[in-house]
């Protein structure tokens, strides 16, 4: 499973960057308005430090538009993935650009249905999510298992991007089900290296070695 950040502060993507685990990363408006900086210039910034795919979604509500960001976005750097939203203007708007080899992660996706037709207009990334389904009491991950199934049936390219990820329990039941990618903010990314016992046994494992009054090296 592949996992990207979701943010648009490059501190915290340096930072998990350096881990070596990061994959790739999601923007979308509110996180570019979060981080107070020129669209333009934050991606390129991201895309810089990141080899993997970095979402940037366009903000035009029609076709013509849409199809004009997108390839302005695209021509910022050749890891820039275009992101369209689940609606009819995104989805013709995602079929030229993949046709153009364009990769392009279909967002704001809230049914299996919707899902079907992203990966019939040729979309690299669905983005089901599943924290906003949660909140209004359906069932996010149930729309992760019936994506996974459907593309698994028709052997769809297009690769399950789970987003709106909100805690590890999330991303332990998108890897259970199969999804290719998780989305997730830094703090659920650093909460996955966590266990109350790595800690208490590093504690106890260090206190005895101190005892010893060696050193590796
Ligand atoms: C994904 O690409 C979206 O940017 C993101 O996962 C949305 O998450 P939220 O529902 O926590 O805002």
């Amino acid at each position: 499973m592949k996992f990207f950040v979701d943010t648009a502060d490059v501190t915290d993507i340096r930072a998990l960057a350096g881990s070596g685990l990061l994959d790739g990363v999601t923007t979308n408006p509110s996180l570019i308005a979060k981080s107070g900086r020129k669209m333009s210039e934050v991606i390129a910034e991201i895309c810089d430090i990141v080899e993997g795919p970095v979402s940037a979604e366009v903000t035009a509500t029609d076709h013509e538009t849409m199809l004009a960001e997108g390839r302005y976005l695209r021509s910022i750097a050749s890891n820039v993935c275009v992101k369209v939203p689940l609606t009819e203007a995104g989805l013709r708007t995602c079929k030229v650009l993949s046709d153009e080899g364009t990769p392009v992660n279909v967002t704001l996706c809230f049914s299996a249905n919707q899902a079907l037709l992203a990966a019939k207009a040729g979309a690299s990334f669905i983005s089901p999510f599943v924290g906003r389904l949660d909140d209004i009491g359906q069932d996010g991950m149930g729309l992760i298992a019936d994506v996974v199934q459907i593309y698994r049936n028709y052997a769809f390219k297009t690769e399950v991007l789970v987003a709106s990820i909100r805690h590890p329990v999330h991303v332990l039941q998108s890897a259970k089900l199969g999804a290719h990618v998780g989305t997730m903010p830094p703090s659920v990314i650093r909460a996955l290296f966590k266990h109350p016992l790595t800690d208490k046994g590093l504690e106890a494992f260090l206190a005895d070695w101190a005892k010893t009054g060696q050193t590796i090296i």
